[in-house]
């Protein structure tokens, strides 16, 4: 069994954080606090309400209090691009920073978004991206990940909707331009895919219609659904992608894997995932 209580705070305790502005309801804190209980740990995980005019501020504040690490959510990810002394791979191939580390007083951007999706979709869904074909809803900063990973994970083809076709035609053009090899285009398919993605925010709030019009494209015709929105835990999209007779998922595991990277990076340690797992939906879900 794992230890499920954390270590009595005193003047060694190492200190993490997520910053985001709505940050209220987010599961990191439960889900990376059972974490360092599990692995008896003396850290701490927090979450502040940052505005962006003070993401510099807070950033550079938690340096100088020698924080371990820092997590960052909606809307500073583009932001913090500029704000940390040194990027990581991972940060400069997504442009976006989802975990900092502090390093002997440098703050170092990474990225643990895109393979988090991977991961997510190859344990919940049983989907290997390299050869599949894939339907891609939305063209914001998640789609735009996603996309761009499915593309360097060699996809067979990609197909990108989006309700500003703009946006999704710009990430073609960059898919083109960084994978040439890869068949890229914007609408919905003529034939059968693998998998369905949905990373725009339609299914959030209840009224919220599904993000896949079923006039263009059925669900008969892919195999598997995966929604990056984990609350509710069954979106409009799910529940008739599961009575039309897909694999389903939804974004638990994403949100796990991304916050499980971050966890071996501060520590150097093994994440313990399935503790993590728990906690989150314990969060989220009450469960
Ligand atoms: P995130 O960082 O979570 O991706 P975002 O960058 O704001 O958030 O992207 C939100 C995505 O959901 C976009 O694809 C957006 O479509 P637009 O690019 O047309 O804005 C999509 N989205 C949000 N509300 C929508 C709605 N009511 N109908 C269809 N798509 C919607």
């Amino acid at each position: 069994m794992p230890q499920t209580s954390l270590a009595p705070i005193n003047a060694a305790t190492r200190l993490c954080a997520v910053l985001g502005s709505p940050i209220r309801h987010s599961a990191s804190p439960a889900m990376h606090n059972a974490a360092f209980a599990a692995l008896g740990l003396n850290w701490r995980y927090l979450a502040f309400e940052v505005d962006p005019k003070n993401l510099r501020a807070a950033i550079a504040g938690a340096r100088a209090m020698n924080f371990a690490g820092l997590n960052l959510t909606v809307p500073h990810k583009l932001l913090a691009v500029d704000m940390v002394d040194e990027l990581d791979a991972s940060a400069k191939t997504w442009g976006a920073v989802n975990t900092i580390k502090f390093e002997n007083g440098r703050a170092i951007g990474f990225n643990t978004d895109a393979d988090a999706i991977v991961t997510s979709l190859h344990e919940d869904l049983k989907v290997e991206l390299r050869g599949a074909k894939v339907l891609l809803l939305g063209a914001g900063g998640a789609g735009r990940t996603a996309a761009l990973k499915f593309a360097a994970e060699n996809v067979a083809e990609l197909f990108l909707v989006n309700r500003t076709a703009s946006k999704a035609e710009e990430i073609a053009a960059e898919i083109k331009k960084q994978f040439p090899s890869i068949k890229v285009s914007v609408g919905y398919p003529k034939a059968e895919v693998d998998l369905i993605l949905n990373a725009t925010s339609l299914g959030l709030k209840p009224e919220d219609s599904s993000p896949l019009n079923e006039k263009q494209f059925s669900l008969k015709q892919t195999r598997a659904v995966y929604d990056m929105i984990y609350q509710p835990a069954e979106t409009k999209l799910l529940a008739a992608a599961k009575a039309a007779g897909c694999k389903t998922a939804n974004g638990i595991g994403m949100l796990v894997h991304q916050g499980a990277t971050a966890f071996e990076l501060w520590t150097g340690q093994s994440a313990p995932v399935a503790v993590m797992r728990r906690a989150v939906e314990g969060s989220v879900y009450g469960v």
